[in-house]
């Protein structure tokens, strides 16, 4: 019976109309392509195989698998090694019936390399049209901002991606949260924003509930990515729920980075009950071991979560997305159709 009921609930997941909003695309990179990148572009790495590279993916903290992601990245050279990238990730999210999603890129991981930043964003940006094409997946494309690196840096990698300002949906804030707060960043963040720019911030994933009120208040997002430790703090919540605030969550991510112990303690139940516009999303899926789609399967079985609750989640995906009241329609119809006939 029990069985019956969780192979019900598999196939219900399944066929949910899925939008990821929290996916850093450099995040995406499983250890084969590594590896073939790798050889391709005559770098070396630390690592004899797929399995030393995935048995090297134990992280005690963010900052452990920062080291990790930004060593990994170094394969990525070439703008045909961008659009390799993005349209693997795009299969395998195919898979998960993921509808639509709004992907982080780390320019600055890449330029401080010497990779232009134009053969970054134009094989993203290509993969990313093939995928429209060809899966029907929508999308949107976020520039983020890698916070251990000073606000000058940033302004500059804004200005780089002047030339593409209309194919760019948002500017988002990621890397290491402690030490480098939002108010770090309230200059590009303004300047964002006069350009039209959606903006997002990284919050309260390691950092304080400070953290948060500084992302609304001093960054004034439009998103919140992670946003856990504003359970922290009362106030913080209640001006979340008035403000309907999407909050976009990731919890095989906040279980390999140690932000919960175990998947069974984790508070994406208790944000949904307080009325927190929370979504499902994997982060990094290759660092940390599931797709958007083994994410929702993940906390379904943790947190005995029900279709309601799976149909919420689902929802907020779409209503948090930054995409056209047309496509948004859409996908809700998508939903509801799923609802009535499964
Ligand atoms: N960059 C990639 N994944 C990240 C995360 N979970 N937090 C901060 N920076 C990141
Ligand atoms: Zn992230």
């Amino acid at each position: 019976m029990e069985q019956a009921r969780q192979t019900d609930l598999a196939v219900f997941i399944q066929g949910l109309p899925k939008v990821e909003l929290h996916l850093h695309i450099e995040g995406s990179l499983e250890p084969e392509l590594m590896f073939e990148l790798a050889r391709r572009n005559g770098v070396t790495l630390p690592y004899d195989s797929v399995e030393e590279i995935r048995a090297a993916y134990q992280f005690a903290n963010l900052q452990e698998f920062l080291d990790l992601y930004y060593q990994g990245m170094a394969v990525l050279r070439t703008r045909q090694d961008f659009h390799d990238l993005t349209r693997a990730y795009l299969e395998r999210v195919a898979q998960d019936n993921v509808r639509h999603v709004e992907i982080f890129f780390d320019p600055q991981g890449h330029t401080e390399r010497g990779v232009p930043f134009t053969d970054v964003i134009e094989g993203i940006l290509d993969a990313l049209a093939e995928g429209e094409r060809d899966l029907g997946i929508s999308s949107g494309l976020v520039l983020s901002i890698l916070r251990h690196l000073p606000e000058e840096d940033a302004l500059k990698t804004l200005e780089a991606a002047l030339p593409y300002r209309d194919r760019l949906l948002g500017l988002g804030l990621d890397s290491s949260e402690v030490g480098h707060p939002p108010s770090k960043f309230i200059r590009v963040f303004e300047k964002a924003r006069d350009l039209g720019l959606k903006v997002m911030a990284h919050a309260g994933e390691e950092g304080p509930p400070a953290y948060l009120w500084e992302a609304l208040d001093l960054l004034k997002v439009d998103r919140v990515d992670h946003g856990n430790r504003s359970l922290e703090d009362p106030a913080l919540v209640a001006r979340l729920v008035t403000e309907g605030m999407t909050l976009t969550v990731c919890p095989l991510s906040n279980l390999k980075l140690r932000v919960v112990n175990d998947l069974t303690k984790h508070p994406l139940k208790s944000m949904l009950d307080l009325g927190l516009k929370v979504t499902v999303n994997s982060d990094d899926p290759s660092y940390f071991g599931g797709t958007i789609g083994e994410n929702y399967r993940a906390v379904a079985q943790a947190l005995d979560l029900g279709r309601d609750d799976l149909a919420q989640l689902a929802r907020n995906g779409i209503e948090g997305a930054f995409s056209t009241p047309e496509r948004k329609a859409a996908l809700l119809d998508e939903l509801n159709a799923h609802l009535t006939t499964s």
